[in-house]
């Protein structure tokens, strides 16, 4: 199966949804306050103009591999687990201070220019943190009100946003770790797997998998099954992310690239450069992390320490190996159970797609 395609073709169904759902909103709130419902479409944009809807989509098959049957259902509760991940990425690009996403200007920025252009603030930046952090967490709430507001039964409402608010939690473990280990300037290969299946694996792949088999009704077997396929999965997905966000394509991303190393994240490219260095690479890696005014020549440096290390070829292997490991606990955890074909051969698909993908 072509899950890129799956993707494509699902993602053309949920974005609808999205609209519709942030219109309704638009429009309530414009009758409260002008300022607010200009912020939602701001939102509204950034949304639109990009993402792959991965999340959604893995909430739509995990439905799917329970056995649910009503897929227009789903697809309209989906939407709340792509409100939890712009939540949650607005507040990661100002924790990250990002300029872009989706290609267009990160909510902080806009509204530090603003700040700067057409208020009296003295603060520009400031001001536009937390207009962006009060934005990212109306939009959390609306992705909890999607699925207060489905119809599906309460039992399983109850159920599905206990299990959201263990995802979100869970990312907050996995960000705060991020942020403490960049702040610490190093990191062991443990310490960074631990933090890639925190802040990424559980909301990326495992929450939203579960999200959808507890909707169609999952046993435990299936939700354990789910679980082991979906944490070396979904740290594969992260460490492809740290790959793209050194060696990607800016304008295809949407996203600023070098901005890790701008940043001085600890990222499993670093840690491995790190660990391989001579004592001149060592000073490369020291003195352009976490250089704010990075050159394209500190910038190249850099990714030359993380190729001639063999970082860059440990990375891939490792996200190679994970994702074989996720396809096999898959395979073996459902020989027993009635699966869905279609599910399974998404899933499958999907995997190999995560560590291939340039966006
Ligand atoms: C970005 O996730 C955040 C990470 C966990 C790496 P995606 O790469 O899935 O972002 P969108 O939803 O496609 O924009
Ligand atoms: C984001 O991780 C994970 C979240 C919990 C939002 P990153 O900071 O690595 O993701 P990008 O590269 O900004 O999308
Ligand atoms: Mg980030
Ligand atoms: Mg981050």
């Amino acid at each position: 199966m072509d899950a890129q395609k799956t993707l494509t073709e699902l993602k053309k169904k949920i974005d609808p949804e999205i609209e519709r759902y942030l219109n309704l909103v638009i429009r309530d709130t414009e009758k409260i306050d002008k300022n607010v419902a200009d912020a939602l479409r701001y939102v509204k944009k950034i949304i639109l103009a990009g993402g792959k809807r991965a999340r959604a989509v893995f909430m739509y098959y995990g439905y799917l591999a329970a056995d649910g049957k009503d897929l227009e259902k789903i697809i309209k509760i989906s939407i709340s687990i792509e409100f939890i991940q712009i939540f949650l990425l607005i507040h990661d690009d100002i924790i990250d201070q990002d300029d872009k996403r989706h290609g267009i200007t990160t909510i902080h920025k806009r509204y530090e220019s603003l700040g700067r252009k057409f208020l009296k603030t003295r603060d520009p930046e400031h001001f536009g943190n937390s207009m962006a952090i009060i934005v990212g967490d109306m939009i959390g709430a609306f992705g909890n009100r999607v699925i207060y507001e489905s119809d599906f039964r309460p039992e399983l409402i109850v159920k599905a946003l206990h299990k959201l608010q263990n995802i979100v939690s869970m990312t907050c473990v996995g960000e705060m770790e991020d942020v403490y280990i960049e702040n610490k300037g190093r990191a062991t290969e443990k310490e960074i797997m631990s933090m890639y299946e925190n802040k990424t694996a559980k909301y990326t792949v495992e929450g939203p998998l579960h999200l959808g088999a507890i909707l169609g009704g999952a046993d435990n077997e299936l939700l354990n099954t789910l679980s082991r396929y979906s944490i070396p999965v979904g740290i594969a997905f992260q460490i492809q992310d740290d790959i793209l966000g050194i060696f990607g394509n800016e304008e295809k991303m949407g996203k600023s690239v070098g901005s890790d190393v701008r940043q001085g994240k600890q990222t499993i490219l670093v840690t491995k450069a790190y660990e391989k260095a001579s004592h001149d690479q060592k000073k490369i890696l020291d003195s352009v992390l976490g250089k704010k005014d990075l050159t394209l020549k500190n910038f190249d440096n850099f990714k030359k320490v993380i190729v001639e290390t063999g970082s860059l070829e440990y990375a891939k292997k490792l996200a190679s190996k994970l994702i074989k490991q996720g396809k096999e606990a898959l395979e073996n955890g459902i020989k027993n159970q009635q699966f869905k074909p279609e599910a399974k051969d998404f899933l499958l698909g999907i995997a190999d797609y995560i560590i291939s993908r340039i966006v």
